[in-house]
């Protein structure tokens, strides 16, 4: 089975389909930690393959450059021929994109599955050896089952084995997340060959990941495993936001009582960070998809429970951005307003389903200026509002961002945000000066002692006015 690649003879071929947020990371990480593998990314985005190839990497993501450095040109390669690529590899892990339908039926909820179509129809077309294929990507429970009926019409005599290896990986931490995982989930079908297949799958990540950490399940159990991770994951944060907007009312603070409720060993405090609303490729996509499946199924009750978390996600930014035209006196006519921060979350440049967006917009419809600072994601932030129409301006400098706004909305929590010096900001201002903290990030009292009106989320705002 090996193959010489520079001198060295390696045990098997991994391929990945889709240099991704998820691809590129997760098998750098491979690269990382299986010498004994050659690993290549395989995209049809040219210019991605450029850049994982360059020292500029398409995504910012902290520790990866050191990581990719260490075994690109070793035993990780990223190349965008993906027909010689499929040729030589023995498993193929597929790490393709899948949206939210935009068209037909299921459009706005179903995952759009044409990529990983396309996948399937390219390995059948360039294989000539039997392949055991892995669902890196999240798919809707029972895609498996599609594939393997794609698959097995190869007319080639091929056998293709489907495995369902999800990725749990946050951004930000992915680095983090792909060294030491809380778990490596397995699915594969309940037969010889399948189970087969899933022990060569576990003994990639056994090369770093402790034993008890490796779960393998079924196939369906193992696909459907990853769309109720993330809707608990979203669930969770709609929770806590939908408790921020009670606390306005009754002058309680979500601080408190995300500490409150989260020592709760039961409950545990991570992911009760009240918030501007969660963003991100991921959460909004997968509850939706689960919706959908759980209607398709006829049943409309869980498709409904499951629904109020995208729901509740929407009213949190609507509500943020109420909340600014309500305080600045009911107009944003000519005001200028900065957003710090674009992407999803801090330490990624990713901006896909950030509030942002939704913000951002509003304001440019209530004819404020928007002002937009990002540490990494003003490239994206340019092109989510190409065409956008209204006064928008992307600054590098916060403190420029700043300079002659009446209000900062702050949307991301970059700590860069933090470490800024808040009297020279309130100094550039149109006063009287709002601030709009959207991650409960910043130090209120300070703000308000140098003269800001103060708007947290989920706590008693603090105002100079009588
Ligand atoms: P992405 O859009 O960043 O990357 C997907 C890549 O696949 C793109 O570069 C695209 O050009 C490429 N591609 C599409 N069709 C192709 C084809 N036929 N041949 C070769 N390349 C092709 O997406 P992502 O964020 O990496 O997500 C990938 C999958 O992983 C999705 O299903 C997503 O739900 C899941 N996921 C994402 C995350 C995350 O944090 N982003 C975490 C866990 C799981
Ligand atoms: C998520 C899942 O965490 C990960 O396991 C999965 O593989 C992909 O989807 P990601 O979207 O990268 O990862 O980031 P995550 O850290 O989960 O944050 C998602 C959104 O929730 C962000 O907008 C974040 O700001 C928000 N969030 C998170 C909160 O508002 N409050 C919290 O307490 C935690």
């Amino acid at each position: 089975m090996g193959r010489k690649g520079e001198n060295v003879a390696f045990k098997k071929n991994l391929l990945c389909i889709g240099a991704g947020y998820v691809g590129g990371p997760t098998m750098a990480v491979i690269a990382l930690k299986c010498p004994d593998y050659r690993v290549t990314v395989v995209d049809v985005n040219e210019e991605r393959i450029d850049q994982w190839n360059s020292d500029r990497l398409p995504i910012f993501e902290p520790g990866l450059d050191d990581v990719v450095r260490a075994v690109r040109g070793k035993n990780l390669f990223f190349s965008t021929d993906v027909p010689a690529a499929i040729r030589a590899a023995d498993i193929i892990f597929v790490s393709v994109n899948t949206p939210t339908k935009t068209f037909g039926e299921g459009a706005g909820m179903a995952s759009d599955l044409q990529h990983w179509e396309k996948t399937a129809q390219q390995i059948i077309e360039h294989s000539d050896g039997s392949k055991i294929i892995v669902e890196k990507s999240t798919v809707p429970v029972r895609t498996a089952e599609a594939m393997e009926r794609i698959l097995r019409m190869n007319g080639k005599g091929l056998r293709f084995e489907i495995i369902s290896n999800p990725e749990f990986l946050a951004e930000g931490t992915a680095v983090r997340n792909l060294l030491e995982p809380d778990r490596v989930l397995v699915g594969s079908l309940e037969t010889e060959s399948g189970r087969k297949a899933a022990r060569e799958i576990a003994d990639i990540y056994a090369h770093w990941v402790p034993a008890d950490k490796i779960i393998t399940t079924n196939l369906w159990s193992s696909e459907l495993s990853k769309l109720v991770a993330n809707a608990f994951l979203a669930q969770r944060i709609s929770s806590i936001n939908s408790i921020s907007a009670l606390c306005e009312k009754t002058d309680a603070d979500i601080g408190d009582i995300s500490f409150a409720v989260g020592s709760d060993s039961r409950i545990g405090p991570r992911f009760l960070a009240a918030g501007i609303g969660f963003g991100g490729s991921c959460f909004r996509k997968d509850i939706l998809n689960l919706v959908y499946i759980a209607r398709s199924y006829g049943l409309p009750d869980v498709a409904d429970y499951w629904e109020m978390v995208v729901r509740i996600n929407d009213f949190q930014q609507e509500r943020f951005v109420q909340r600014i035209v309500h305080e600045m006196f009911q107009t944003l006519v000519g005001k200028k307003i900065a957003l710090f921060g674009f992407a999803f979350k801090a330490n990624t440049g990713d901006t896909r389903e950030s509030p942002g967006i939704y913000v951002a917009r509003k304001l440019i419809e209530e004819r404020a200026v928007v002002s937009i600072t990002d540490p990494w994601a003003l490239d994206n932030a340019r092109r989510d509002l190409e065409g956008i129409g209204g006064r928008v301006e992307f600054q590098t400098d916060p403190y420029r961002a700043a300079e002659g706004a009446q209000a900062i909305a702050l949307i991301t929590g970059w700590d860069a945000f933090r470490q800024l010096d808040y009297e020279k900001i309130f100094r550039v201002m149109v006063k009287p000066a709002f601030l709009f903290d959207g991650r409960n990030l910043l130090d209120h009292p300070r703000l308000f002692q140098i003269g800001f009106n103060v708007y947290p989320l989920g706590k008693p705002s603090r105002t100079h006015f009588a």
